[in-house]
């Protein structure tokens, strides 16, 4: 079937967003090297990330698109219909970057909206749509996003997506998980599996590039990076399952494992609306940073896979390391100072930034992992804590709660993800004491489409974590959060049924907390 460029225009349908989606049924593969979509991400007052990838058969080693570099222009406008364009520019889409393309377009006033486009062979881009941060230090009065987790393609489809374009918010936070690198695990999972993978597990980086160009076919979240700017970072599943600095759950040699996640950090930055500062070189990518909405948020991104000590106490080989539960006394390595969860670079960092005077009304911490310790008790009356979380590395969380607790006022917000559930607590100046006074709020963002966790060990161990509010790992979506002068809104938005792609959404609980308090509040 041969189509002309005008096809590809006409064959654009709008969202009513001023997004148009990727005319994705009007064009065969060959024709179309927009097939991923478009996105943006990074918001600063003047400045965003524009991002696409060039791909022609997604599953192809070269994407379908050769060794040589493509000429790739692109537009910004203020309108929807790109009339009124205030920025334009041209770039190569290289080879050796998977033919993806990363502008930073600077220049731009703060606090608007704008649209944008590409073309490269002949084809325009669906077009779409981003937002800048507030001017440094404006006075604004609310900002309101979308955490997102833990999007396992097998086990659900992503109407999650296309409810967060419906919501009024300025951008979306993504906390990890974006891809699940092993297409399924046990007998158990495989029942539950909604769609399938046309790939087996990633090790190279043509591998990892498949994966992530397989996810990003999805119409929805096509629409939801069209849409909205992303902030990001990465959890376990980018790589391999639990892995720290120098292991993984298969005890792979630290040398394939370096391997391996060079290969992932390139594809992973290949497919995101990232900066230059967040292009890996080998193994490294820096990935901690930090955002301003204005005078309200102070935003800082953590990353808390690439440079962390090993698990605690590992079952003795040959067993894998899927046994992440243990008694807090019998393992001293929980306790070990020197095991860090954000290697010492990052938490000197992280320590300089929220001794800073504040520049913001609230310190947001956007981050993986559970935050607020979490126990449970063993059948033996052991306290009993995950070590793949904040709890299996219980020294180097004190150092960040007293970080925190150091701080003039409470006003800070840590929000997570990882274990596939909503929960919403308080967070106790000290871990080993829960009942110790709250120094922040904390909320766990439920699983996009990944399996759900453990609810019933969540839920009997409510008694003994009076400071947890909330705990619900029965259903999936995500979180709308409202950050206000005053107050904080965290809404937990639920599906009602992942495996519908046109699923509606309620919302299950919402949760807010007073500027100063420190103190959560069902609403
Ligand atoms: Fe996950």
């Amino acid at each position: 079937m041969n189509r002309t460029r005008r096809d590809v225009i006409v064959g654009a349908t709008s969202l009513g967003l001023g997004l148009t989606l990727a005319p994705r049924l009007a064009l065969s593969a060959p024709e179309q090297p927009f097939s991923l979509g478009v996105a943006s991400g990074e918001p600063w007052p003047d400045n965003v990330v524009l991002w696409t990838r060039l791909v022609r058969d997604g599953q192809a080693p070269d994407g379908g698109m050769g060794a040589q570099p493509v000429e790739v222009t692109w537009e910004v406008a203020r309108d929807e219909h790109m009339k009124d364009v205030v920025r334009s520019g041209v770039t190569l889409a290289m080879a050796d970057v998977a033919h993806s393309v990363h502008v930073e377009v600077g220049g731009l006033e703060p606090a608007r909206w704008y649209w944008y486009r590409f073309q490269a062979l002949g084809v325009q881009s669906p077009i779409g749509r981003t937002r800048t941060a507030p001017a440094p230090g404006a006075s604004i009065s609310s900002v309101s996003f979308a955490a997102a987790c833990c999007q396992y393609w097998m086990y659900g489809n992503w109407a999650a997506y296309r409810r967060i374009v419906e919501e009024k918010i300025d951008f979306i936070l993504h906390l990890g998980d974006y891809i699940y690198e092993s297409p399924s695990s046990s007998a158990a999972a495989v029942k539950q599996v909604v769609r399938e993978v046309p790939f087996g597990v990633p090790k190279t980086l043509s591998d990892y590039r498949r994966v992530h160009a397989h996810y990003k076919t999805d119409p929805a979240i096509q629409a939801a990076h069209g849409a909205l700017p992303w902030i990001m970072t990465w959890d376990d599943h980018e790589v391999e399952n639990d892995y720290t600095a120098g292991s993984t759950e298969f005890r792979l040699p630290r040398f394939e494992l370096l391997q391996q996640r060079a290969a992932a950090y390139q594809a992973y930055w290949e497919h995101m609306p990232l900066r230059l500062a967040q292009r890996p070189l080998g193994p490294n990518a820096i990935m901690y940073r930090r955002f301003a909405y204005g005078d309200l948020v102070d935003l800082v991104m953590l990353d808390e896979r690439q440079y962390r000590s090993s698990l605690p106490c590992p079952p003795a080989p040959p067993a894998r390391d899927r046994s992440r539960r243990v008694a807090v006394e019998d393992c001293a390595d929980i306790l070990d100072p020197k095991r860090s969860m954000l290697g010492m670079d990052q938490e000197r960092w992280l320590a300089k930034t929220l001794a800073e005077p504040a520049r913001a009304r609230w310190s947001v911490i956007g981050q993986q992992m559970v935050f607020a310790p979490h126990y449970t008790k063993s059948k033996d009356d052991k306290l009993v804590v995950i070590t793949d979380g904040w709890d299996g590395y219980a020294a180097a969380h004190q150092r960040v709660l007293d970080m925190i607790a150091a701080r003039p006022n409470r006003d800070t917000l840590v929000i997570g993800g990882d274990i596939h559930a909503f929960i919403a607590a308080d967070v106790p100046s000290k871990r080993a004491d829960v009942s110790s006074p709250a120094i922040a709020t904390h909320v766990v963002v439920g699983p996009l489409s990944s399996r759900l966790g453990d609810h019933e060990r969540l839920a009997s161990s409510m008694p003994i974590n009076p400071h947890v509010k909330f705990a619900d790992a029965r259903r999936h979506g995500y979180t709308r959060c409202t950050i206000e002068r005053g107050r904080s809104l965290f809404e937990f938005r639920a599906l009602d049924d992942v495996k519908d792609p046109n699923s509606g959404i309620a919302t299950l609980a919402g949760f807010e907390t007073e500027w100063g308090k420190a103190a959560l509040k069902q609403v």
